[in-house]
This record gives structure tokens, C-alpha cells and sequence, in this order.
């Protein structure tokens, strides 16, 4: 088949999500003449959010559960950026593993086949650090033994592991980024959303005496870049580990949220053995209530866990240089997002 020349190169995946959102606006910003090709579940909410970008976006609707709605969809295409994916939130907190596996590995399944079918250069997965669940031990990198607990977590590993596998058997040219949380203007609910409501109110459980746990964070700018230089300069089958760079503790993050939202106090102080009580009490009452427990082990666990997530790996292959890491413009810019969409009250 001849291309046209204004023909996509790039496929994006969960281009009305957070993430894919920023992908697709930098590739069109990166090539002033060019198109981009998204898979929407819906392609009004794509003209919503692109506005008059739209006339440069090839929409295909289509979903990662349905192989058919994928046939053909890596024809032509360079390089995929797989954004897409059923997240914490998207589900009800009773919903097993099937359902994030749907999405998140076989989806993900379905579209590696298109792309060796249709023999995409380069296949990029924003895959995240969830995928790891919670390895022991207190330095993590690429090679540190992964360990996912939940559902969701168990999900993304195994689309990890498929695609690595897909490449060693089928020559699929896959590179896998892992950002921790994302901070900067897109998304719809999610974790840091959860952190300004609870600052606010002056309730974010701080665990134990102290909370000088590492808990490092990424704006979507440079998990972009990340994901971009990874499409040009990662060997095929590498894991890159991203973050800011910064050190941020989480007092240092419930400080700065609580200065954002004009909260003195955003933190009650829980001492460790109450909240292992809490937690072991009320995780199987929300479990039988089909609703998300307040603390479950794991999240309490990720509370106390200090993780130093090394980002060496990507720094040296890919010559990854985070630009975004002030603490204030990072949180600052996501609050002001969830505030112009009204998802919070200024
Ligand atoms: N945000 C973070 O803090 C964070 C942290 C670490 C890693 N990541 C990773 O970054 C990637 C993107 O995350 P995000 O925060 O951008 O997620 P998001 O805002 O929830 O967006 C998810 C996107 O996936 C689409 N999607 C969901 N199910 C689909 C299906 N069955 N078929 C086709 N599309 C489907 C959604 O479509 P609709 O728009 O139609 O709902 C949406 O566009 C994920 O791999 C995530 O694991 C994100």
C-alpha cells in the first residue's frame, strides 16, 4: 500500500486519558505538518478534548477488549505509545483480576499482535511502577524481582511480561517505561485527587511518628519525554525506571498539597500499630461491601515502605534529564487542573 504523506506515523493508545492526551499534543507540537492516528472509546470525548486539533487526529473507535475493533490499526505506523489501560478507580474496588486483565494484558495482548502483524518499528508501553507491587528491600531498579499483590498490579506485570516475550519470540521491538505518580494537568480522579480532598480536610493519615519515606513522583512532561526518547533510543526489551529525580518524602508532599489548598494541618498522625489494626479490620468489611478500604495492608505497606527508586538506567541509555522537579510546580499544576475542571472547590 502506498502512504500518503501526511499519513499518521504514530499510534496512540488512551489518548483521552492523562497521559496518551500529552503524548498525542507533543507529537502534533513535534510535527507541525503531521497526524497523529489515537484509538478512542469514544470519539466525541476525543473532539471535546483535542478541540480544532481534531482535524489532525485520525480517530479510530475501537476497544482493547474487542480484537476486531483493532484490525489494522498499526498499518503504516512507526511507532505505537500504548497509554491505554484500566486503572485503580476504574473498577469497583470488588472487581477481580479478569477484569483488569481484559484491558490491561490481553488488551494489550491484542494490539502487540497488531503491531507485529503490521511490523511497527517501535512499540512503547507506559507501563508503571505498579507492576513491581511492593519489592522488598529499599533500592530498586529494572532488575529488582517483582512482586504484585493486587489486581491491578498483577495486570500490568503480565502485560510486562507478554510483551518481553512477544519480543524474545516474535521479534517485537517493545521498550517499557515505569513512571511512578503522575503529577500535571489530565486527569480524571485518581490518587492525587484523593490527597488534595483528604489535605483539605486535614484527615491524610500520616503513619508513624515520622513520614520520611521517599515517595518519588514524575510530571507528565517528563514521562512524555521519557516515553519519546525511549521510542529512538531504547535497546528493544529494556525496562527504564522514571521519576523526578528529587527526593521527595511524603511529609515534604502532604506539606506542600496542604499549602496548596490553604490547610495548616492536612495530616492527622496514626501510630503504626492502630493503623495495622484498622486495616486488618476494616479491609474485609469493605471487601464483602464491594467498596475500596480506607487503608488496605498493601497501601499501608506502600505508606511505610521506603522505596529509592534508582533512575540511572534511563539516564545513561535513553539520556533522560527530568525538568520538572519542584515539588510546588508539580502539585501545583495538577491542583489547578482539578480545580478549573471542578473535580475540587478552589
Ligand atoms: N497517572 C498516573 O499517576 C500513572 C502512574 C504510573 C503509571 N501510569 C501509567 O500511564 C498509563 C496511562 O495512565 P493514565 O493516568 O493516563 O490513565 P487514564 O487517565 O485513566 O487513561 C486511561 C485511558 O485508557 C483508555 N481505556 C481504558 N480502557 C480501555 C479499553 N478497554 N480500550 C481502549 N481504551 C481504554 C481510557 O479511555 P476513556 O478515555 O474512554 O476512558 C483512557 O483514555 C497507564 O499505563 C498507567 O499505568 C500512570
Amino acid at each position: 500500500m502506498t502512504q500518503s504523506p501526511d499519513a499518521p506515523s504514530a499510534l496512540v493508545t488512551g489518548a483521552t486519558g492523562f497521559v496518551g492526551q500529552h503524548v498525542v499534543r507533543s507529537l502534533l507540537a513535534r510535527h507541525p505538518q503531521g497526524r497523529v492516528r489515537i484509538l478512542a472509546r469514544s470519539w466525541p470525548k476525543a473532539r471535546r478534548l483535542f478541540g480544532p486539533d481534531i482535524d489532525r487526529i485520525e480517530v479510530v473507535q475501537g476497544d482493547l477488549t474487542d480484537r476486531d475493533t483493532l484490525r489494522g490499526i498499526c498499518d503504516g505506523i512507526d511507532t505505537v505509545y500504548h497509554c491505554a489501560i484500566a486503572v485503580l478507580g476504574t473498577f469497583h474496588a470488588g472487581t477481580g483480576q479478569d477484569a483488569f486483565d481484559a484491558v490491561n494484558h490481553r488488551g494489550t495482548l491484542h494490539l502487540a499482535l497488531e503491531a507485529i502483524q503490521s511490523r511497527t518499528r517501535r512499540f512503547v508501553f507506559s507501563s508503571s511502577t505498579a507492576a513491581m507491587g511492593t519489592p522488598t528491600g529499599s533500592h530498586v531498579n529494572e532488575d529488582t524481582p517483582c512482586n504484585p499483590h493486587t489486581p491491578y498490579q498483577r495486570s500490568k506485570r503480565a502485560a510486562e511480561e507478554r510483551l518481553l516475550e512477544l519480543h524474545k519470540d516474535a521479534g517485537l521491538d517493545v521498550a517499557i517505561v515505569r513512571p511512578c505518580l503522575v503529577t500535571g494537568p489530565g486527569k480524571d480522579g485518581g490518587e492525587l485527587l484523593r490527597l488534595f480532598e483528604l489535605c483539605r480536610k486535614g484527615r491524610f493519615p500520616l503513619i508513624g511518628a515520622k513520614a520520611d519515606v521517599i515517595k518519588p513522583l514524575i510530571d507528565v512532561v517528563d514521562l512524555v519525554q521519557a516515553l519519546h526518547l525511549a521510542a529512538e533510543h531504547a535497546d528493544a526489551g529494556q525496562i527504564y525506571l522514571v521519576h523526578s529525580g528529587a527526593d521527595h518524602t511524603l511529609e515534604q508532599i502532604i506539606d506542600v498539597a496542604g499549602q496548596i489548598v490553604g490547610q495548616r494541618r492536612p495530616a492527622v498522625r496514626i501510630p503504626k500499630p492502630a493503623a495495622w489494626v484498622a486495616s486488618q479490620l476494616t479491609t474485609p468489611v469493605a471487601s464483602v461491601l464491594g467498596k475500596s478500604p480506607p487503608l488496605s495492608p498493601q497501601r499501608l505497606r506502600l505508606f511505610l515502605t521506603d522505596r529509592r527508586i534508582d533512575i540511572s538506567k534511563a539516564r545513561q541509555q535513553l539520556g533522560y534529564v527530568p525538568q520538572m522537579t519542584d515539588l510546588h510546580e508539580m502539585l501545583g499544576r495538577t491542583y489547578i487542573h482539578y480545580v478549573r475542571t471542578g473535580q475540587l472547590q478552589p
